[in-house]
């Protein structure tokens, strides 16, 4: 016999940034973050778990492709997981799991990105949340979202702000065996839906710096980061935390456009410095400033996570369509400067 869940898990962007983090092995941060949950018809990973007991060991495919479980990641997700695993019965099948077989049994995985890998277009996040609530569902464990985030934090820290729709806010904790550095939703997908996600993809290629080793990087070596985590991140949170409480996109876009050019400041401000965005994504910075500075109030907010690709946050759909009107007049769809555009509503996940 085999018994199998699939489960589909958008990816989030972040408008308060986590960058850097206390404790590498549990994945706890050095501030607290806040993300928006895309729409899972757009950049999501799809996973399916399958257990039986033919299996002779646990193994994984990305994207139809044999990856190593050996990683300390997903063997932490993969542990914790299996601590928490109950007893399971499928009559139709005429299986019966118990809570002390799963420690015996070897699962498969099977998980697809419907974006690019690794090209700052946040698919570990994705990733592990899927890997994490997939496996919960099979092993029946009946933790909540909250503490299976809490899981997926330790195969990659935004994951676990991709257990939510809407807008989620990871909260830093102060345990050190990290019990309480987990994702907890701020409003759901319907609160704030007139505003529209637009993804210009810079570049699909897989990044330099990946995050995990940038982030280090920074901490070891900037005092810019420091500032930011104990002085502005804990004030900017409550802001946003109000600005998305009031629908308030005035200050939903300063804070969130603040926040991406400080998180790049502070990755400039690492020894040897790092460069996420190029010339295209200044460009993009520069063509939303003017057009905010040109209306009576701001129509578009913009982050860039660590890569190039810009994602824009459009007030609603009639500034999303000038957005891109805007954007296509700088960029022709034949420029070399951008390699395609993705259009999304946020989260109905
Ligand atoms: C810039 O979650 O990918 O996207 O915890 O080492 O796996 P690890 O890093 P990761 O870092 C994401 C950084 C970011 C900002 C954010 O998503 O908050």
């Amino acid at each position: 016999w085999v018994l199998m869940v699939t489960a589909q898990t958008p990816t989030n962007i972040a408008v308060i940034k986590y960058w850097g983090k206390r404790d590498e092995t549990l994945i706890l941060p050095v501030n607290d973050s806040i993300s928006v949950t895309l729409d899972p018809n757009h950049l999501c990973t799809t996973t399916t778990v399958s257990v039986s007991p033919s299996f002779q060991q646990d193994r994984m495919w990305l994207n139809g492709k044999e990856i190593s479980l050996s990683g300390g990641r997903f063997q932490s997700c993969l542990r914790e997981i299996r601590a928490r695993a109950c007893d399971v019965e499928d009559s139709k099948k005429g299986v019966k799991i118990s809570k002390e077989d799963w420690s015996k049994l070897h699962v498969h995985i099977a998980s697809y990105n419907n974006f690019p890998t690794a090209a700052g277009l946040a698919s570990s996040a994705a990733g592990f949340a899927c890997l994490v609530y997939a496996l919960g569902k099979l092993m029946n464990v009946k933790e909540d979202e909250s503490q299976l985030s809490a899981i997926a934090r330790q195969g990659s820290g935004s994951a676990c702000r991709s257990l939510f729709g809407g807008f989620v806010k990871w909260i830093m904790g102060k345990e050190e065996n990290g019990s309480d550095s987990l994702a907890v939703q701020l409003a759901d997908e319907k609160h704030w839906d007139d505003l529209v996600i637009v993804i210009a993809v810079v570049s699909s290629r897989q990044k330099e710096t990946s995050s995990t080793s940038g982030m280090r990087e920074t901490v070891e070596t900037s005092l810019l980061l420091q500032h930011r985590a104990k002085e502005i991140v804990p004030k900017r949170i409550l802001q946003m935390e109000e600005a998305i409480r009031n629908r308030d996109f005035a200050s939903f876009s300063q804070l969130t456009c603040t926040d991406s050019n400080q998180f790049h400041a502070v990755c400039l401000d690492t020894s040897p410095p790092i460069f996420y965005m190029n010339d295209t994504s200044h460009r993009i910075i520069s063509i939303a400033e003017k057009w905010n500075r040109s209306e009576e109030s701001p129509q578009v907010a913009y982050t860039f996570d660590a890569g190039p690709n810009a994602v824009l946050i459009a007030r609603n759909r009639k500034a999303a369509t000038l957005l891109i009107q805007r954007l296509l007049y700088y960029f022709p769809p034949n420029s070399d400067d951008l390699d395609s555009y993705i259009i999304g509503d946020k989260s109905l996940a």
